[in-house]
């Protein structure tokens, strides 16, 4: 094609891309779980943290999902309960509607609490072609074990974890009374980081879904 004879049709093409690149997709709705529902524990400092975080942007909806708040068994069923299924009315159609997740995790004994493996076992189709970020604390790894672990588990389930993490290493002395960090310029940059990974798989994965649906 002679590149000098483009008609107004097509002339109008590349001003249609700009205008639909620059218009702002609808928020990704994000659910960042909070891993730990041990008493005495010390999670809420960071998720609270992360939330907040979070919350400042405009790229995301941000909704917490306290593990403490519910009490889904270890032992799973095809056919739960009238109680198991209660507990999963509370907590399922949240994960089905998030387009994104970040799970905010302690460490305990080189790996991730029982608790999470528990909502995660329970659910299947929630997790699936959908991006996940990790916040996670402990003592001198600062949870990173834990989010290995992690990573193999999502991979199963088909979600896609984002590369950049946010980590605590001996939380409790990184924090004041009132839940601020005392040095927070680089967990602020990792969580943006981690945050700018999730929206960008948030958002291509939510237009591949529209288009046809995960082959999983
Ligand atoms: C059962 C248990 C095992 C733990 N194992 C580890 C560990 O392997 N590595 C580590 O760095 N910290 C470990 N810790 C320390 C926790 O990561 C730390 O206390 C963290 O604050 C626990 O989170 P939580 O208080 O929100 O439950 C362990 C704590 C508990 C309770």
């Amino acid at each position: 094609m002679d590149i000098t004879t483009i008609d107004s049709a097509t002339e109008a093409t590349p001003n249609a891309l700009d205008d639909a690149a620059e218009a702002s997709p609808a928020p990704l709705k994000l659910a960042v779980i909070m891993g730990s529902n041990r008493e005495g524990r010390f999670g809420p400092v960071v998720s609270d943290w992360f939330v907040s975080r979070a919350a400042g942007r405009t790229d995301f909806t941000v909704e917490l999902i306290d593990l403490a708040d519910t009490d889904l068994p270890t032992a799973l069923s095809f056919k739960p309960a009238a109680p198991v299924r209660d507990q999963l009315a509370k907590i399922t159609h949240r994960l089905a509607e998030a387009d994104a997740f970040v799970v905010v995790t302690p460490e305990y004994n080189h790996s991730y609490p029982a608790s999470l493996k528990t909502l995660i076992d329970w659910h299947f189709a929630e997790w699936q072609a959908k991006p996940v970020g990790f916040v996670s604390y402990g003592g001198v790894s600062g949870g990173l074990r834990a989010v290995e672990h992690l990573r193999q588990v999502f991979g199963e389930l088909h979600a896609v974890a984002v590369r950049d993490t946010v980590s605590f290493h001996n939380a409790g002395a990184l924090f004041d009374d009132e839940g601020r960090h005392l040095d927070p310029d680089r967990p602020h940059a990792a969580a943006t980081s981690m945050l700018d990974q999730l929206a960008w798989w948030g958002l291509a994965l939510r237009d591949a879904k529209s288009v046809r649906a995960y082959a999983g």
